[in-house]
């Protein structure tokens, strides 16, 4: 059984949370990722190490991205109106990672994801 840790985001409280071996579970109907229930919704979270924001496109769809800019290495924090914004040096990304405005000039790396009525699988 795997297991990782969890942030929610914005906030300084980690959460440990069981995975399987097919990939990182978030259950949406707890309140750590409650915000994932609806488009827009976004939550930072680190699974197997890698620290990502995962993002709820739609009804159907979350994307989830690295968390890390890079330009230059910078945390990157949750997005707003649709554009994850570095606040190191100021590069924008869309919800797919894209780069939208430099200086970085590579995309955020993709992490699949599976979502399941209120059950997101990272395969991370
Ligand atoms: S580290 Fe993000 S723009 Fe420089």
């Amino acid at each position: 059984m795997l297991a990782m840790v969890m942030q929610a985001c914005g906030g300084s409280e980690s959460k440990t949370v069981d995975g399987t071996v097919d990939g990182y579970v978030l259950d949406l109907n707890t309140p750590d990722f409650a915000a994932l229930q609806q488009p827009g919704g976004a939550v930072k979270v680190t699974a197997n190490g890698e620290k990502l924001l995962v993002i709820r496109l739609d009804a159907s769809t979350c994307m989830a991205v690295s968390a890390v800019c890079t330009h230059a290495g910078c945390d990157l924090g949750v997005p707003a109106s649709g554009v994850i914004t570095c606040r190191c040096h100021g590069s924008r990304f869309d919800t797919s990672g894209h780069v939208l405005k430099g200086p970085a000039t590579e995309d955020l790396a993709q992490v699949p994801t599976v979502l399941d009525g209120n059950r997101l699988t990272l395969k991370v």
